[in-house]
């Protein structure tokens, strides 16, 4: 299968059998990785430039993880240590690391579009790792790849999204690739956290009911309430939160027996999820979503700069 995108920006440019493509390849990233020396020559002498102007933990360290294990060369680069405080902009930035022969910019930022600006001025590949509240299409693919894992197809599984779907730029990719896939998507929030268009984000059903929608639910994947990104106060306090939109041990009894939880993490533990729920044995796969992190950040990689089945087999 030919795979000629550029750029990871946008999920709603990648088909079916291009989502596909990455799954499978960071299946087969998964034997590397599983390796006593988990590394491997496949982009030796390329350069990436990680630029986060905004707080992370996984995607930050798993790109990173990636780029090592794949033998590229990165620099880490953004926020307050670079000379953007002193006035420079956005553009004369890129240009100048652009200077520097590099082949890849993956880039977050707190203003949605930002991924798209660099994608124009530069000729560099530009992945987005998290703009604003727009899209987020890396953890929307390690999303993919562990739904897949534990349930083995996409069609017609019936997704729940809960929680802060109004700020939530992991569903403004999560969302449209699980529909791409074939899925049922249903969005769980109270009125205040519910985009004032709902139907925009593609979901198939919109509620503010978690106790009637649970019981449908293949897939039950709780958002972060994004404290950082509230304006005013959409609930009354985060224990109200908890009591009518949490997933909690109380609920469990409303899940089908097989019922997976995910979560992008970082979780607020005892607000949209409690600790027996998140830390669950058999339900919970947050750290599966973890691990294929690194799994599917090395596949985009890989294949964004060339790389193709050929590859594996040299
Ligand atoms: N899920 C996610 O994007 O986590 P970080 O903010 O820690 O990268």
């Amino acid at each position: 299968m030919a795979f000629d995108h550029k750029h990871l920006i946008d999920i709603t440019e990648y088909s079916a059998d291009d989502i596909m493509t990455i799954l499978e390849t960071a299946a087969r990233f998964k034997e590397v990785n599983e390796r006593r020396i988990k590394k491997v020559p496949m982009l030796k002498g390329f350069t990436v430039v990680n630029m986060f102007n905004e707080p992370s933990t996984r995607t930050r360290s798993s790109f990173e993880i990636a780029e090592k294990r794949l033998s590229c060369d990165s620099l880490n680069f953004g926020g307050s240590s670079t000379s953007t405080v002193k006035g420079e902009s956005l553009v004369d930035t890129v240009a100048t690391l652009c200077s520097y022969k590099i082949d890849m910019i993956i880039v977050r930022d707190r203003h949605a579009g930002v991924p798209r600006k660099i994608a124009d001025v530069s000729g560099a590949h530009v992945i987005d790792a998290g703009d604003g509240k727009h899209q987020h299409p890396t953890q929307a693919l390690l999303d993919l790849f562990s739904i897949w894992e534990a349930k083995g197809d996409f069609t017609g599984l019936k997704v729940g999204i809960v929680g802060d779907i109004g700020h939530s730029r992991v569903c403004g990719s999560l969302i449209p690739a699980l529909k791409i896939m074939g899925c049922e998507v249903t969005v769980i929030a109270p009125p205040t956290l519910m985009p004032a268009r709902p139907d925009v984000l593609g979901a198939d059903h919109v509620t503010s009911n978690i106790d009637e929608a649970l019981p449908e639910l293949d897939v039950v994947y709780m958002l972060r309430i994004q404290r950082e990104r509230l304006e005013g106060a959409p609930y009354p306090s985060l224990r109200e939160y908890n009591m009518l939109y949490g997933l909690t041990q109380e609920r469990e009894h409303l899940m089908k027996s097989d019922a997976i939880i995910c979560h992008p993490g970082p979780i607020n533990r005892g607000v949209e999820l409690d600790s027996f729920m998140a830390d669950h044995p058999k339900r919970s796969v947050i750290l599966n979503q973890v691990y294929a992190g690194i799994l599917t950040r090395m596949a985009a990689l890989y294949l964004l700069l060339g790389g193709s089945e050929d590859g594996f087999a040299a």
